[in-house]
């Protein structure tokens, strides 16, 4: 039988990662284990229309508004996932999509946004063929989305997210990512703030293929990805027992690390700004004399992600953050998302 028009819509939230994936190898193979926590509100809302009778292309929408570099991405990681989506050159796609958080803002949209990519193409492979269970379904959303955008293959998932083989984590897997088993997160990190500084808009200096391009000749790469695997085994241990105090540093130490190896790549690059520094220097000042549990940690880009707990005593670091951070951001940006599972 042959469907002509089909019109699926799904969304998909961004993630953030607290052990970084920063290096890949051949076919979106991760050098190194990480672990995300998937936003609630930061979402991309997309919608896929298949024509099945016409030639194979792409049109996008970005919030309305025509994209062609867009598109040619897509139509490339269309061809790319034939492989594994046998009708998927067959027809041509209107696709239409829009973030909830403000455009430019530097919030990974990539994530979210291949996330509800392959989410779209996984309505439209249940209509055409596939026999998967949803459990399936999901993962191989997940395994799809990792090629479009490495990190996008966590936020298929709600809550804590491992994405990369590690001996830590049972199931773990360098093709698609899995849920970090509920029963060994201490509730403490079950509700969790994180408030996005806006530092700085528009485009980033350097992308993040180049970025992890450059972790190929990066001398310190493989002592990274090894610190990177060994940091799963604290990790573990934290997210058992609830220690904020090393929860924090290790979260801090992991995304100081992802912009050293800038740093230290060949060329060099730095994605931070002042604002980002002033900010991070605050917020230590503060924690210092407050002895309050807030804390950072950072994408590849300028802003900030402010985490702290979400229970019920954390007026005081609000204030903080808008009496003391908000004037370092770019016309008072911040997006403020929570993660609760
Ligand atoms: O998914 P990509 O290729 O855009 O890589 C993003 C990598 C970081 O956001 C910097 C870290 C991570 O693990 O999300």
């Amino acid at each position: 039988f042959t469907i002509h028009t089909q019109i699926v819509s799904d969304s998909c939230p961004s993630n953030i990662a607290l052990i970084k994936y920063w290096g890949k190898y051949e076919n979106q193979i991760p050098a190194n284990p990480s672990i995300s926590y998937t936003l609630n509100h930061c979402k991309t809302n997309t919608s896929m229309e298949f024509l099945a009778d016409e030639p194979f292309s792409v049109q996008t929408f970005l919030a309305g508004n025509e994209e062609v570099k867009f598109a040619e991405k897509i139509e490339k990681y269309f061809k790319n996932i034939e492989e594994y989506l046998p009708w998927i050159l067959k027809g041509k796609y209107i696709i239409r999509t829009e973030n909830t958080f403000p455009h430019s803002s530097g919030i990974a949209s990539s994530a979210s946004g291949f996330g509800a990519i392959a989410k779209c193409l996984m309505k439209l492979d249940g209509i055409f063929s596939n026999e998967l269970s949803e459990e399936e379904s999901l993962r191989k959303a997940s395994f799809l989305a990792r090629l479009g955008s490495g990190s996008a293959c966590r936020s298929l998932y709600n809550g804590l997210v491992v994405w990369g083989t590690s001996d830590e984590v049972e199931g773990s897997s360098d093709l698609f990512a899995v849920q970090y088993p509920d029963a060994e997160i201490h509730d403490i990190f079950k509700n969790f703030n994180d408030w996005v500084l806006l530092i700085h808009e528009g485009q980033k200096s350097v992308s993040s293929t180049v970025g992890h391009g450059l972790m190929n000749t990066n001398p310190y790469a493989e002592r990274r990805f090894q610190e990177a695997r060994e940091n799963f085994v604290p990790m573990k241990e934290i997210l058992k027992n609830g220690d904020m105090e090393r929860f924090i540093k290790l979260v801090e130490h992991e995304a100081l690390t992802l912009h050293a190896m800038m740093m230290m790549s060949d060329p060099a690059f730095i994605l931070m700004k002042t604002g980002t520094m002033e900010v991070i220097n605050k917020v230590w000042d503060f924690r210092r004399e407050a002895g309050l549990p807030l804390f950072f940690t950072l994408d590849a880009g300028a802003n900030v992600h402010l985490l702290f707990p979400n229970n019920g005593s954390e007026d005081q670091i609000k204030t903080f953050i808008e009496t003391e951070l908000l004037q370092h951001t770019q016309k008072n940006g911040v997006v403020k998302d929570v993660m609760t599972f």
